[in-house]
């Protein structure tokens, strides 16, 4: 026989591996008919049936019977054609060897019921179908974002995660002892984006961001990883048309890479058109009002009231035009609607409701001086932010979205924690 090449269950099973291959990877499931042994290999690509057979290669059978589900194995053999396989094509073993054997696997099918056991256990759990095609999709998300902010010019740049002003408000602000200073978790880079406009012009950023968010929902974590662009001589609808192009293109890739792992989750994934449509913020409140979800005008919407709007809706939409109550004080507002911000909310479908903040900053220094202290904000906090408006800072406007709410909605989960390999939320700091 020739030489055994070493090949990925993808390759093989696409036909693209010779016919004597190597394959290491980990036993996911095993069963034992008469002389025959059936494992399933699974390498990181994808799964590969194993076949051994007592009176073919006796040590292969041994060593395959005996093997423990997740033991990581090396398996050599001939890939052979066989309908009855998953996939078509199966690897009849000439030798098999355990190179880490694994003790009995604590996810039994009754366990794997409770989801708390399986995020207590999420070290073990993350090698399961679903959360494997999950990262796998979160991976094309974000690998989509490189790409289009690429081809339409927005440079990437880093911020730091140590900080001392808040963007998004005090209340959700982690505190960490900085030296005996005060300092906190970023919960945006969007000040340091705006300060990198005038060297770089259009930008953005890839990092996590931190929430003190004491909200126990199917869409709140702690930590989590945000891209956010913001372009300078732009305006909010400028804004938007980025978002739209964005996740765009983030469904366009995952329609035309992961059909397997959609298949996985069950996901039925449509492109949307763009433009997506477009509510305003009060269009959005008789909306929820209609349907039992009424809110004071100048509220945020609340996570029920914004879940009603969003399953009114076939695809991904903007709600605009939010009052400044309920925005950030560096939002810029109409001049006849000095009440009304220049701002979006991307929303999802679904029911699974925000997907992204985005809006016109204010760029004058006079009218963000007045914000300031009309908020009573600490102006100390604010002042390299505000120095930017004595040199040159132009209209400009940018948007945040979330990686594990985007991924959530396109794989289609029910929870934000699946979306994250390791899920910091509320109740949950390990593994
Ligand atoms: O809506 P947010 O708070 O907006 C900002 O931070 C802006 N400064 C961004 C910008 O304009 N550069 O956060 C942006 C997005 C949200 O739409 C949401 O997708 C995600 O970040 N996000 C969270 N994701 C998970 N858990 C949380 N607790 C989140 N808070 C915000
Ligand atoms: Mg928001």
């Amino acid at each position: 026989m020739d030489a055994f090449a070493r090949s990925s269950a993808s390759e093989i099973l696409a036909g693209r591996s010779p016919r004597a291959v190597e394959i290491r990877g980990w036993v996911a499931r095993k069963h034992v008919i008469g002389g025959l042994a059936f494992v399933q290999v699974r390498d990181g690509t994808g799964y590969v049936q194993v076949s051994a057979r007592k009176g073919s290669s006796d040590a292969a059978y041994d060593a395959a019977k005996r093997a423990t589900k997740e033991s990581a194995v090396v398996v050599r053999g001939e890939v052979r054609d066989d309908r009855r396989a998953p996939g078509g094509k199966e690897v009849s073993a000439a030798e098999f060897a355990v190179l880490a054997t694994a003790d009995s696997w604590p996810i039994t099918r009754t366990a794997a019921k409770s989801a708390s056991f399986l995020f207590d256990k999420r070290h073990l759990s993350i090698r399961g179908p679903k959360a494997i095609a999950t990262m796998r999709i979160r991976a094309e998300v974000i690998g989509a974002a490189f790409d289009y902010f690429r081809e339409n010019g927005f440079q990437l740049i880093s911020a730091p995660s140590f900080v001392q002003a808040a963007v998004e408000g005090g209340a959700t602000l982690f505190s960490v002892d900085y030296f005996g200073k005060k300092a906190s978790l970023s919960q945006s880079a969007q000040f340091y984006e705006e300060a990198a406009l005038p060297a770089l012009q259009k930008v953005w950023i890839f990092q996590p961001a931190f929430r003190a968010e004491k909200s126990k929902t199917a869409k709140h974590l702690t930590e989590f990883w945000m891209i956010e662009a913001e372009q300078a001589f732009a305006e909010q609808s400028d804004n938007m048309k980025v978002q739209e192009g964005l996740l765009s293109k983030m469904v366009e890739r995952v329609l035309a890479n992961r059909q397997t792992d959609l298949k996985t989750l069950g996901r039925v994934l449509r492109q949307p058109e763009v433009p997506f449509p477009r509510l305003s913020y009060d269009e959005a409140r008789s909306i929820a009002e209609s349907k039992g979800f009424g809110f004071e005008w100048g509220d945020d919407l609340p996570t029920e009231a914004e879940k009603a709007v969003s399953l009114t809706q076939e695809s991904p939409f903007f709600i605009t035009d939010y009052p400044l109550s309920a925005r950030s004080f560096y939002h810029m507002t109409y001049p006849d609607r000095p009440k009304v911000t220049k701002s979006a909310d991307l929303i999802a479908p679904e029911g699974v409701g925000e997907l992204a903040t985005g809006g016109q900053r204010i760029h004058d220094y006079h009218e963000l001086m007045e914000r300031i202290s009309s908020q009573d904000l600490p102006t100390e906090s604010f002042s390299w932010y505000l120095e930017l408006r004595k040199f040159g800072m132009p209209p400009h406007s940018g948007f945040g979205i979330g990686v594990e709410r985007t991924t959530r909605w396109i794989a289609g989960l029910k929870h934000i924690r699946s979306a994250s390999l390791f899920p910091r939320t509320l109740t949950r700091i390990s593994p």
